[in-house]
């Protein structure tokens, strides 16, 4: 079966003394906490102090991006190795807000996919479809083929590697959480995709988290759903209580 996998995305949010407190907080009251995985991924400025903070803990850490390349000359980026450095396992890769705000499309997401697994980073793969994209009908074709585009090229071996985030993007930071049936019925188109691409065996063992106004009162709901297998969650991994209370519920 597949072990449950939570992370708290913190976006642009924090400083470096309540990044620290979070997640001692978060490391307090998840001690013990073994049945489920669980990251937090900070902002860069505060991963250092923040995977000290979660030294003696089980919770893991994640960035919210990557690049590509190794090293050199690409001002403001953040390589897979600085980030291995600096503790991380996991690493978010082509969030909404990096495709919609930044402009980031699927064929940059699918070279940080690709360096990331190459590099030993786990990649938290986020796909999911426009407001507009839903009311057109067009949420399958637009989430297959993100998915698709983003795992390009990767042989399953490497696939294995990775984690997908479903977050419709009309779902993220609007208090308009999906229907566990939507989520169950996005995640299970993914998961036959999955299938058809790399075989059943990959496609029963990956993980795919569901993502946008996951809350403590709609974590259950969305994890009895077959096919969704952990949570993404902005908002409410900001506050301890909230995301500790969502990883018990779980767990
Ligand atoms: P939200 O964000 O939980 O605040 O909707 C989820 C995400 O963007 O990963």
């Amino acid at each position: 079966m597949r072990k449950p996998f939570i992370a708290g995305n913190w976006k642009m949010n924090t400083n470096s003394a309540s990044a620290v407190a979070l997640a001692a907080g978060l490391a307090r009251q998840l001690a013990g906490v073994e049945t489920i995985d669980v990251a937090v991924c900070p902002p860069f400025l505060y991963l250092q102090s923040v995977a000290a903070a979660l030294s003696a803990s089980n919770i893991a850490l994640g960035a919210q991006d990557v690049y590509f390349e190794g090293n050199g000359a690409f001002t403001g980026e953040v390589s897979v190795e600085m980030l291995k450095d600096c503790c991380c396992s996991y690493a978010i890769i082509g969030h909404s807000e990096r495709r919609h705000v930044l402009g980031e499309t699927d064929a940059l997401i699918n070279k940080k996919i690709a360096a990331a697994i190459a590099g030993g980073l786990l990649p938290i793969f986020c796909v999911g479809e426009l407001l507009e994209d839903r009311e057109a009908g067009k949420t399958t074709q637009v989430v297959a083929d993100q998915v698709k585009k983003g795992l390009d090229g990767l042989c399953p071996e490497r696939v294995q590697a990775v984690t997908i985030a479903y977050e419709p993007v009309w779902a993220i930071g609007t208090g308009r959480t999906a229907t566990p049936a939507q989520a169950q019925e996005v995640h299970a188109m993914i998961r036959s995709l999955l299938e058809k691409l790399y075989g059943k065996d990959i496609a029963r063992a990956l993980r795919i988290q569901y993502g946008g106004s996951a809350k403590p009162s709609n974590t259950a709901e969305l994890m009895s759903q077959p096919d969704v297998d952990g949570l993404l969650v902005g908002g409410a991994s900001l506050k301890v209580e909230d995301f500790a209370a969502m990883v018990k519920a779980i767990a």
